[in-house]
């Protein structure tokens, strides 16, 4: 494949610091603390990359709120991947309106997937007046000279170049978990699935240096991070358009090779390029966490074609197979779409009863929702919203009583999971399990970043409920 990333430099990023170095100045001389709100919508990608924000926000010397009225400067990282995450985001730009009334100077911004769209910024050019600052994902790394010439000037900015996309190292991260992080091993996406917006927003596929993506997993697992995510909208191409071409199972086994006790998860993968030699590093280092996100979109083989997704019905429950035959208690999810334009019932009850074959632990379930720019926004779409709507019910009704059973059959055994965080009630805890299953169990905070034996006692349809007994070394408060 031929390379057309463009890399940032260690120049162009210096560059960087020394606009955050001219809002810190600036900040300094203000009456009181300088505070920033980021909000993110959508995947993990964009948490990601909102680390990477704050990374840059702490660098100008900005502290953090969670209450917009507080904030200085508001960052909202934007999804498009649906109509309705757009719609929650316009409707909570439009109420900045008073909060910008309040303080005039609070300056909002919008960055992410949304703002790459031309007609999301034109919409918010004319309409949206209260945004200062509109960036796509492109410009990510030029957020400080955005913002310092947003402080400094009077005039609204839109940096919305449509390109193939760059990488840069080395831009500074305030990660909002202790426990588990992201690392992001490649962006973009070359698909081009015929409903979706991904590629046209993030560009085209490019890997980072695998040097680079392990140096991080190796200071993470230092700092103590014991659950640790690859990202990337389709990992299994990761390393195609690399100077020295490499496999995502070859850089797996590598990370995996990393000393320390840590897990290692992977999102998200495409059927087409799932292969043998990824179940198999899966199979042989136990650090790979024993589960797979693998998306079938549809159990259609015309759908699936319509869809342009690069594989069959047939060839999805083969590599289910052979997964399984490698993986015997591989805990899998997946995600469907229902009502794709055109979908009659007949193929979409292909959908449940490949669901129903290959019984999912979980299974993100969406109705279609049309892009703008899309191939499959142009079809005809005869099916009406009720009708779609009544197939997805049938899906959510099916999937729960898979999801309900495959927790019913972990009550009684006694597995080791990962503490990571505080539950809705004071006492309570949550872990999960090495195949990312939620368990509620009780315990004091000092367990959250631990591994413990917990025994489930009870499940529901969306997460186990254990008590835990031996407890290992470790966990972040020491
Ligand atoms: N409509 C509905 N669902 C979509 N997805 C992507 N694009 C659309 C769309 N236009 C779903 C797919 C994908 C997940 C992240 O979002 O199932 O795997
Ligand atoms: Fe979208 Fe398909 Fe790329 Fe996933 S693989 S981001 S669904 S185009």
């Amino acid at each position: 494949m031929k390379r057309i990333t463009t890399r940032i430099t260690p120049e162009q990023l210096a560059e960087q610091r020394t606009w955050c170095d001219r809002i810190m100045e600036r900040n300094a001389a203000q009456p009181r603390p300088q505070l920033a709100f980021v909000d993110t919508y959508g995947c993990q990608q964009n948490e990601a990359d909102s680390e990477r924000l704050r990374g840059y926000l702490a660098q100008m010397g900005y502290g953090f709120t969670q209450e917009e009225a507080a904030a200085d400067v508001i960052v909202i990282n934007t999804c498009a991947i649906r109509e309705h995450a757009e719609q929650r985001v316009l409707g909570n730009v439009g109420a900045l309106v008073h909060t910008k009334r309040d303080n005039p100077n609070q300056v909002i911004c919008l960055c992410g997937c949304m703002a790459q769209e031309p007609h999301v910024a034109e919409k918010i050019k004319r309409s949206y007046r209260q945004v200062d600052l509109v960036f796509g994902p492109h410009a990510l790394w030029r957020f400080p000279e955005l913002l310092c010439r947003c402080l400094t000037g009077r005039e609204r900015i839109f940096d919305l170049e449509d390109e193939p996309g760059s990488i840069a190292e080395g831009i500074p991260v305030v990660r909002q978990n202790q426990v588990k992080a992201w690392v992001s091993i490649m962006y973009g996406c070359n698909n081009f699935c015929s409903y979706c917006i991904v590629p046209y927003v993030r560009g085209r596929e490019r890997s980072r240096e695998p040097q680079a993506v392990l140096d991080e997993i190796r200071g993470l697992v230092q700092a103590g991070y014991r659950d640790i995510t690859l990202l990337g909208q389709n990992v299994n191409s990761y390393g195609k358009d690399l100077e020295k071409p490499m496999t995502f199972a070859a850089l797996l086994t590598a990370a995996s090779e990393i000393p320390g006790d840590f897990l290692l998860r992977f999102m998200t993968s495409h059927p087409k390029d799932a292969s043998p030699a990824l179940f198999e590093v899966m199979a042989n280092s136990p650090k790979v966490a024993p589960c797979l996100h693998l998306p079938f979109q549809s159990g259609n083989d015309r759908v699936l074609q319509a869809m342009n997704r690069g594989y069959t019905r047939g060839g999805y429950l083969e590599k289910i197979a052979a997964l399984r035959a490698a993986i015997p208690d591989i805990v899998l999810t997946s995600d469907v779409i229902v009502g794709f334009p055109g979908e009659t019932e007949k193929e979409f009850e292909d959908t449940l009863r490949l669901v129903e074959e290959v019984g999912f632990d979980a299974l993100f379930t969406f109705l279609y929702s049309p892009r703008v720019g899309t191939p499959a926004a142009r079809l005809p779409d005869p099916v009406g919203k009720a009708e779609k709507s009544a197939w997805f019910q049938r899906l959510v009704d099916l999937q729960n009583r898979i999801s309900q059973e495959k927790h019913q059959a972990y009550v009684g055994k006694t597995l080791r999971c990962l503490v990571d965080g505080v539950g809705e009630t004071p006492g309570s805890l949550t872990a999960r399990t090495a195949g990312n299953r939620l368990v509620h169990l009780e315990g004091p905070e000092d367990w959250i970043g631990t591994f413990a034996q917990v025994t489930i006692q009870n499940a529901s349809t969306w997460a186990l409920f254990g008590a835990a007994g031996e407890r290992e070394k470790g966990g972040i408060h020491g």
